[in-house]
């Protein structure tokens, strides 16, 4: 299955001649292309099931959640890779011949499936997402996305979330896959304290504009402001440099925790303890997290 093929097969739906798939189980076999609630039937390919597992970086204190699971076959992987995980998925015949698959594999504990509509379910106990729906359906989503806990992973097959950009794209046989890292809330106004050379402190308030995950702004002192060099959100890590008041270009590199910022920064070739905290009473929402009213495919 090319990329070109992958994209078809969900936007001309209409177009497509169904191929009957070979049953493998009791429950009746799905018809390549049917119907379903919001998008088709239509399986991502065993490579790229193992790429898009890969690229999010699967590790067995993983839970994935796929939306839209079809005949299960991305959640049963992440099983026997020893993670655990939950199929979401309104036909209920799908649902029930995902089941006896991962009871044949033997990872039915740790391979679930519910019907449900994805539109309609909590998926926030997900540390890593995965979609191969529509690029209209993947925008209703992008909002709640967004809400999860930063660093979760979210990766799509095929299909992208418009302007909040991918943190990497792979191909991979002919078909493409998009990984998000979902961003913390960096944006606002942070005291931001860390020790000089001399064994005083800098005092400065950090500003910080964020649209997805990328940021940018500046760090205000009581005598200068240093723009953030090379600001950099990777779910929760913060890192960026600046030029001190003793010249020195210091780079921090830090985690975010609610309304704390702390890590470490260079002083020499040394690393000594920073903080920030946030000033904001009112936490500004993260640009790009509303909800869009998305475009027909
Ligand atoms: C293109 S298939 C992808 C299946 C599987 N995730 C995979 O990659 O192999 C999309 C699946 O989403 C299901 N689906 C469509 N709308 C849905 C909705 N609103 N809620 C839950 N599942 C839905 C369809 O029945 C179909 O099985």
């Amino acid at each position: 299955m090319t990329h070109t093929v992958s994209r078809r097969h969900l936007l001309g739906a209409a177009a497509f001649a169904p191929l009957v798939a070979r049953a493998q189980d009791t429950a009746p076999a799905p018809i390549f292309g049917q119907p379903g609630k919001d998008v088709i039937w239509a399986p991502t390919p065993d490579a790229m099931v193992d790429r898009m597992l890969r690229l999010a970086g699967l590790r067995p204190r993983d839970f994935v959640i796929d939306l839209g699971a079809g005949d299960g076959k991305i959640v049963i992987a992440a099983a026997k890779a020893g993670a655990r995980g939950l199929g979401i998925e309104y036909n209920p015949e799908l649902v029930t011949l995902a089941r006896q698959r991962a009871q044949a594999a033997g990872v039915a504990e740790h391979a679930r499936f519910e019907k449900a509509d994805i539109f309609e379910s909590d998926f926030s106990r997900a540390s890593i997402v995965t979609l191969y729906l529509l690029p209209r359906l993947n925008l209703r989503l992008r909002h709640r996305l967004l809400a999860l806990t930063p660093g979760t992973r979210v990766v799509s097959h095929s299909f992208d979330m418009g302007d909040w950009r991918p943190d990497e794209v792979t191909n991979a046989g002919g078909a493409t896959a998009f990984l998000w890292l979902v961003p913390a809330n960096f944006g606002g106004e942070w005291a931001l304290r860390f020790p000089l050379a001399d064994g005083s402190e800098a005092r400065g308030l950090l500003e910080v504009d964020q649209r997805f995950q990328q940021v940018g702004g500046a760090a205000v002192f009581r005598d200068f402001t240093a723009s953030l060099r090379q600001p950099l959100l990777a779910g929760d890590r913060v890192r960026f440099a600046l030029t001190d008041a003793e010249g020195q270009l210091r780079e921090f590199d830090g985690r975010i925790a609610g309304r704390e910022l702390i890590g470490k920064v260079t002083q020499g070739d040394a690393r000594v303890p920073f903080r920030a905290d946030r000033t904001d009473a009112a936490i500004p929402l993260i640009g790009g997290s509303e909800p869009v009213r998305p475009p027909r495919d």
